[in-house]
């Protein structure tokens, strides 16, 4: 074998379902070898007493959406991906959304020139279908299919995003003409605008009263609504960001029915509640903590530990969608002197993410390491046309690694993360077992702290279809 430019060693390795003591070959950015042998390589790393883990693939991030007037986004490209890497991950799946009366195309290009040249992972493209036009169905959204965007998001909420009955099954319908996979924000939307506005004429405003007016009966409704129209068309959907019990069940009937339908969860289902939004006396700091679906009580969290262990989950991603408590001048985060309605919905997470994970769930003996691996790197990967090029340590996969110190113990605090929220709305939480090193493609990007890269490194990567 011709010489390696890097062998890591001694790490136990955990890939497709299994752990082992192995070496690992690096050759122009792929994994070249796997095995015991002493092979000879430009450079060599000890991972000793370490896992090696495939680097994260967190499939459901925001970054620099346009998210209404005088709202930004807390991340741009560049700070999502750094922060991306310093949490683990080698490759994010933001969403590129269609703005009401905008060609998709449009989009697409619109997000591409703010990611070039800003990216420490590696990334790819969602879309958000806002108005799915003739124009859309017709040929935006089937030629955007067949160059890679393999996957899309409808909403059955928010004023500017849901699209009514007809309209998803319309969308569905070019889902499967094109075999792409779709994402579902399952909450009915006339629902809570109904009881929004109870709740305002009853001068209830505080963040609190977000998660009240979309409670876990809206969720459901919407997601056996969802799942019934992916079945009247026949096809698989996937059910993101589930908060709870409710809607949990209703996906565990669509399976036992053999029907394909996804679910993802994060990790405000199973380490905030409602209780979080009433900030410190009901005041505005609850605002840290408003995101949709809003997390519940402490019951739902057993219950997505349930779907966690039980396999029902596929997928355990960040949804981050990091915005400002306050911004760079000082100003509040709307909402702060009118009511919940306006404060723009999304926590950040992309950091945290795996080691919230593997702290709650590997660490307290929850769930196996390989588990881990298949929620947040193999599932991914695969769900949204990755793999094994991604999800996976393999010969032939991209050199895409994260060594990690299943003992360290660390405190999340907003000061040592890398996103451009103000806050992190897990402050304080303990957690046992960190990343140390993140590789991409066969260089080291991040070591204990450091960046050893600039921003170029990350590619937009093309992607193909679903393969679960
Ligand atoms: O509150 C959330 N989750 N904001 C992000 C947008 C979404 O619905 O995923
Ligand atoms: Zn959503
Ligand atoms: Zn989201």
């Amino acid at each position: 074998m011709a010489e390696l430019d890097t062998i890591i060693e001694n790490g136990l390795v955990v890939s497709e379902n299994e752990t082992k003591k192995l070496n690992i070959g690096i050759k122009e950015q792929e994994i070249a070898y796997l095995g015991d042998e002493n092979l000879e390589a430009k450079t060599k790393i000890n991972a000793e007493n370490l896992f090696v883990l495939p680097g994260g693939v967190d499939p459901h991030v925001h970054v620099d959406q346009p998210s209404g007037p005088d709202v930004e986004m807390a991340d741009n490209f560049q700070s999502a991906t750094k922060s991306a890497a310093a949490g683990g991950n080698t490759t994010i799946i933001p969403f590129a959304m269609q703005v009401k009366g905008e060609s998709l195309r449009k989009c697409v290009e619109d997000y591409h020139k703010k990611a070039n040249g800003n990216l420490y992972v590696d990334t790819s493209f969602h879309l958000i279908i806002s108005d799915p036009t003739p124009q859309v169905l017709g040929q935006e959204l089937p030629a955007l299919s067949k160059d890679g965007y393999t996957s899309f998001k409808v909403f059955m909420t928010y004023d500017d995003l849901v699209l009514n009955d007809k309209e998803l099954l319309e969308v569905f319908e070019v889902a499967k003409q094109q075999k792409t996979l779709v994402m579902v924000h399952a909450e009915g939307y006339d629902a809570i605008k109904y009881l929004t506005k109870k709740l305002e004429d009853e001068g209830k405003t505080a963040p609190y009263y977000h998660e009240i007016s979309r409670p876990e009966i809206v969720e459901r409704e919407a997601t056996h609504r969802a799942i019934s129209h992916a079945q009247i068309i026949n096809i698989p959907i996937v059910i993101v960001h589930v908060s709870g019990s409710e809607a949990l069940n209703q996906i565990r009937w669509a399976k036992e029915k053999g029907l394909k339908v996804f679910a993802e969860t994060c990790p405000q289902y199973i380490c905030l509640t409602r209780d979080n939004l009433k900030g410190l006396n009901m005041d505005f700091e609850g605002a840290k903590y408003v995101c949709s679906p809003p997390p519940r009580d402490k019951q739902s969290q057993e219950a997505i530990w349930s779907g966690i262990i039980d396999g029902t989950f596929e997928l355990f991603s960040s949804d981050h969608s990091p915005f400002r408590f306050k911004d760079s001048k000082g100003k509040d985060r709307p909402g702060a002197r009118t009511s919940f309605r306006w404060v723009p919905n999304g926590i950040p997470g992309v950091e945290t993410r795996l080691p919230i994970l593997f702290s709650e769930g590997v660490s307290k003996n929850r769930i196996s390491i390989e588990r881990f691996v298949e929620l947040t790197s193999t599932n991914p990967a695969k769900m949204y046309g990755m793999y094994p090029k991604k999800g996976v340590i393999k010969i032939g996969s991209d050199a895409d690694l994260t060594i990690w110190d299943p003992n360290l113990k660390k405190t999340i605090k907003q000061e040592f993360l890398n996103h451009g929220s103000d806050y992190t709305p897990y402050e304080g939480l303990d957690i046992t077992g960190w990343p140390l090193q993140t590789w991409l493609r066969g260089k080291c990007i991040f070591n204990n702290g450091t960046f050893s890269t600039t921003k170029n490194n990350g590619e937009y990567i093309n992607r193909d279809y679903c393969s679960l």
